[in-house]
């Protein structure tokens, strides 16, 4: 996938296919233009506010507590880029806005904007910095405000969803998982999806206290508090225990650096019974050879900005998983996601 422009109108498609328009040169101005006016307006909640009816510019200043001139030039901003339309009646929200950009719409799509744009977006400003320094900080034990954390959350929650019930089909075990240790599950979305595919299993999930917070009440509202428990503690500590069917390691790896994924890939071999089973799950990285995507490539950046890291390429993933010990490795890619499965002889 990448980005480019396109054309209005006939015209403005000829001028671009002849070359009259730069279109290298307008690009990243058009995509800083179209992530500034999103943050701001999302930011200042201006979606939400215009979601039920069409509103006038000064009903929607005093409702968004606004400059009315600022709030003007704002949406005549969303309305050149499209987000909203216009007539006598105010501004209204096109449908692709009140679709993934308003609470009550397709909320996973919404929330993934929302996280990227409002506070992602906040780490991408020191991006320059930690570049030039090298200098690194994890987001997980600095977040910017609780506000940032509950968004990161939703949105786990959100993205867990939409994955878990592919990995969980995709995944193939020896003989039925009755125990499962999900390594920073996060707000135990996998958990959850495993449990409810194998009726005996049993999970224990390792997470940072306010994950654990939040994920209890997750784990309360599907009726599964008696088959998934929450362990409150850091996963770089040797105390995973023993004797496990499955682990996972899913989209934690990218957080953590080389030292520590191989530290993870490791304690998750010695935690495992003989014939149980790791599972990785990853945003796709090719390595060297393959070719990069606009959006994997970007995501890589985020975790560097975030955590100090990156994603990490799936050769990489394959040589400490094999290194550690693991055998029968298997792999699959779904969308931009890689899945591994792999096995303790
Ligand atoms: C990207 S999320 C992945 C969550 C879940 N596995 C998933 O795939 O949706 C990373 C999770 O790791 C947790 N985490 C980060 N560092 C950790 C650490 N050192 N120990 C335990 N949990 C950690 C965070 O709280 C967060 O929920």
């Amino acid at each position: 996938m990448k980005i480019a422009i396109k054309a209005d109108n006939p015209l403005e498609a000829v001028a671009l296919s002849s070359g009259l328009i730069p279109s290298g040169a307008i690009l990243p101005v058009l995509s800083m233009g179209v992530s500034s006016i999103l943050i701001t307006a999302m930011r200042l909640n201006v979606f939400d506010h215009l979601h039920n009816a069409p509103m006038k510019i000064a009903a929607l200043a005093t409702a968004t507590n606004c400059d009315v001139f600022g709030m003007e030039v704002l949406l005549e901003g969303l309305y050149g880029f499209g987000f909203v339309e216009r007539n006598e009646n105010g501004y209204r929200l096109t449908k692709d806005s009140a679709r993934y950009l308003t609470e009550s719409g397709d909320k996973v799509r919404r929330d993934f904007v929302y996280f990227f744009l409002r506070d992602v977006s906040r780490n991408l400003e020191q991006l320059e910095h930690k570049i030039r320094t090298g200098e690194q900080s994890n987001f997980h034990f600095s977040p910017p405000s609780s506000d940032c954390w509950s968004n990161y959350l939703k949105f786990l929650e959100g993205n867990g969803q939409r994955l878990a019930p592919k990995i969980a089909k995709w995944a193939k075990f020896n003989q039925e998982p009755q125990t499962l240790l999900d390594v920073a599950g996060g707000p135990a979305q996998y958990s959850i999806a495993f449990c409810q595919k194998y009726p005996n299993l049993k999970a224990s999930i390792i997470e940072l206290p306010e994950t654990v917070k939040y994920g209890t009440t997750v784990v309360e509202k599907v009726g599964l508090s008696d088959r998934i428990r929450y362990i409150t503690g850091n996963l770089l500590e040797p105390d995973w225990g023993t004797n496990y069917d499955v682990i996972l390691l899913f989209n934690i790896l990218h957080n953590l650096t080389t030292e520590q994924c191989e530290f993870a890939v490791q304690q998750a071999f010695q935690s495992l019974r003989s014939g149980g089973t790791l599972l990785i799950e990853e945003p796709f990285h090719p390595g060297n050879q393959g070719k990069l995507s606009a959006f994997g490539s970007f995501i890589s950046l985020v975790y560097f900005a975030m955590s100090g890291t990156r994603t990490w390429p799936k050769p990489v993933l394959k040589e400490w998983v094999s290194k550690a010990g693991f055998t029968k490795v298997r792999t699959s890619k779904w969308q931009l996601i890689l899945f591994m499965s792999a096995e303790k002889p």
